[in-house]
């Protein structure tokens, strides 16, 4: 496994890749409300990726046939929008976005309840968002990738959720899926020393009830096994001697 260290002249052209991103997800948190489709949403990412000068990454990656995720309740990610499903109260909605600028990648997602959600279930979109920031506490140099999974699941199990393990977090660069993969789930060792310069899509995806994922018949959509609720939150991070950067969330929490 090579884990490429991005030199000072590529993480100023990812830095710019995850404003922009940033942007767009700020942009999309705007127009989550019931009544809109999923598809609508993809076409407004869409709009705003090319309107900051970007290319949508996802838009055909392995047959990927939209700019966004969105992914609905139980669906835990990679959901493909339609025009026909449509946001209610009490629904939860999790925006994967990514974005290619000038050459370099960006990722990031975000969990929105639409409307008034159950207690229960805001507390999962919480605990989700936290234990990206929980692990972010190792993303340094001087720790090891897997302190990152080990502090997001350690932070998770006492909440008795289910931490997705099929899917995982990735490097960032001029692929937007690089070595190495990032696990949510605890870890036996400490894998591979962290070293300023990588560039990491930290993404916890954490379901209500079972860990255990199935595949919809579309062979993109990813369910929880047992049709619980399912949270994912991610940034892009840089990593450094010091605090990491979180690149596609510069203006704060
Ligand atoms: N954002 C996803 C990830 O973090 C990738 C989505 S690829 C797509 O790995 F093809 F599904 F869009
Ligand atoms: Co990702």
């Amino acid at each position: 496994m090579a884990i490429i260290i991005k030199s000072e002249r590529e993480i100023g052209l990812i830095r710019e890749s995850c404003r922009m991103l940033e942007k767009v997800h700020d942009e999309l948190s705007k127009i989550i409300r019931p009544g809109i489709s999923t598809l609508e949403i993809d076409k407004t990412g869409e709009e705003l990726i090319r309107s900051f000068g970007g290319v949508p990454n996802f838009l055909h990656y392995n047959g990927y046939p939209a700019s966004i995720c969105v992914s609905v309740n139980e669906e835990v990610v990679h959901g493909i929008p339609k025009k026909d499903r449509i946001l209610k109260e009490g629904d939860i909605v999790s925006l994967d976005a990514g974005m290619m600028l000038k050459g370099y990648h960006s990722d990031a997602a975000r969990t929105y309840a639409v409307g008034k959600v159950t207690p229960e279930v805001g507390c999962l979109i919480e605990a989700t968002k936290q234990s990206f920031f929980e692990g972010i506490r190792y993303a340094k140099e001087g720790y090891h990738l897997f302190d990152i999974s080990n502090a997001i699941a350690g932070y998770i199990k006492p909440f008795g959720y289910g931490i997705v393990r099929d899917l995982t977090g990735h490097g960032v660069g001029t692929e937007l899926h690089e070595d190495p993969p990032v696990p949510n789930f605890r870890q036996l060792t400490r894998g591979p020393k962290l070293r300023r310069g990588m560039t990491l899509a930290i993404e916890p995806m954490i379901n209500l009830g079972t860990w255990k994922v199935r595949w919809l018949d579309d062979d993109w959509t990813v369910v929880s096994a047992d049709g619980s609720y399912s949270a994912h939150y991610e940034n892009t991070v840089l990593i450094t001697d010091g605090e990491p950067e979180i690149l596609t969330l510069s203006g704060g929490l």
